[in-house]
């Protein structure tokens, strides 16, 4: 037996259903952890529109610390209509913004899986979509988000779309070791007969798979198109490669596919501390109720794990929520017709159960 590793962990709940789906999906973390022998040592700090409230910043100097010492930082979401008027660089979002800019994180990557017991939920056809797997590998920390000039005047206003070669290289860099752990398949997108940035951007990718990646097939989309034949045939892609902008437009369309956007994970990877979070919002309209759905943020919990090199932990997570799926149990967003949903708690509390049941299986073997 090993000795027990503690992590330091620090959750940022942020607003809306953030602290719900993070308490809940970080009570089945540590049951894991007990379960494998580690600790999770998780300490809370504000982000986005609560920060804004008790602090007047939405990424307060105490939360810039303990972020920067930390193992991993666990995000919950940010943003609700109480802030839709507050200065830009004092929203919310803002806050979310400097915290991938803090740490450095410039690789974002969507995981989206169409769960076999949900394909039935998914606005595309069941048969369309079953099979679907396609990461979306979004840079993070660059491009239109970041690029300066950012300003706005009265009657003007404007946003600068800027990469480095740099910046394409090491994004392309990952987008491509992650195909060899899967498909082998990298689609990059851009706007390429539009925008100079994208060309600089269709070259850059294309000389790293020369000279790197060879073993990999590579093809270049245009973002329209994209949006497109993702829709259209979904189950034939395997890695998608795409800039800020593109990225968080191409990854709320494939989070439709299983049918809810609370379901969808990701992880945020620089070279040092990583952030991990759901890829849904706040929702606002939901929150306080114990409906939404912790799915996102548990398996974004999974990627946490698996990033600590805690992969016995991460894998019998998924299969919790595989299981959990599997028998029918569903919050409100999946419910179907007639079928009473199942609450955040209730939704943790059956994929912690099938979670440690894989961990443990002589418990309930007779
Ligand atoms: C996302 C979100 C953020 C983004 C917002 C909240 C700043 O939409 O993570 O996709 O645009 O990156
Ligand atoms: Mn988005």
């Amino acid at each position: 037996m090993r000795t027990s590793t503690t992590y330091q962990i620090i959750c940022l709940p942020g607003d809306g259903i953030g602290p719900a789906v993070t308490r809940a999906a970080l009570d089945v973390m540590q049951e894991l952890g007990r379960a494998c022998g580690f600790r999770l040592d998780v300490d809370e700090h504000r982000i986005g529109g609560a920060a804004l409230d008790a602090t007047g910043s939405p990424f307060p100097a105490e939360t810039q610390t303990a972020c920067t010492n930390a193992d991993a930082v666990f995000l919950g979401a940010v943003g609700g209509p109480e802030w839709d008027d507050t200065p830009g660089d004092r929203r919310p979002e803002a806050g979310l913004l400097a915290l991938r800019k803090h740490l450095g994180v410039y690789a974002n990557l969507r995981p989206v899986v169409v769960p076999e017991a949900l394909a039935d939920a998914s606005p595309l056809r069941p048969e369309q979509v079953a099979g679907t797997g396609v990461l979306i590998v979004r840079e993070l920390t660059g491009g239109i988000y970041f690029g300066t000039p950012a300003e706005r005047a009265a009657s003007e206003a404007r946003n600068t779309m800027r990469y480095t070669r740099h910046e394409i290289e090491r994004i392309a860099d990952i987008a491509f070791a992650q195909a060899r752990q899967r498909g082998s398949r990298v689609t990059s997108v851009d706007k390429a007969n539009v925008l100079e940035v994208s060309q600089l951007w269709r070259d850059v990718v294309t000389a790293v798979h020369a000279d790197e990646y060879p073993d990999v097939a590579l093809d270049h989309l245009y973002v329209d198109n994209a949006a497109m034949q993702l829709v259209q045939r979904p189950t034939d892609f395997d890695v998608i490669l795409t800039s800020n902008l593109f990225g968080d437009i191409l990854s709320d369309l494939a989070a439709t596919f299983p049918g809810s956007l609370g379901l969808l994970p990701s992880a945020s990877l620089g070279s040092d501390v990583g952030l991990f979070e759901p890829v849904h919002g706040s929702a606002p309209d939901i929150a306080g109720q114990n409906v939404a759905n912790p799915i996102a943020a548990l398996l974004s919990g999974a990627m946490l794990l698996d990033a600590l090199g805690e992969s016995d932990a991460a894998a019998s997570l998924r299969h919790g929520v595989d299981a959990a799926l599997d028998a029918g149990h569903r919050t409100a967003d999946l419910a179907r017709n007639g079928e009473p949903p199942v609450s955040t708690t209730e939704m943790a509390a059956h994929v912690a159960s099938y979670a440690t049941d894989k961990l443990t299986p002589s418990a309930s073997v007779p």
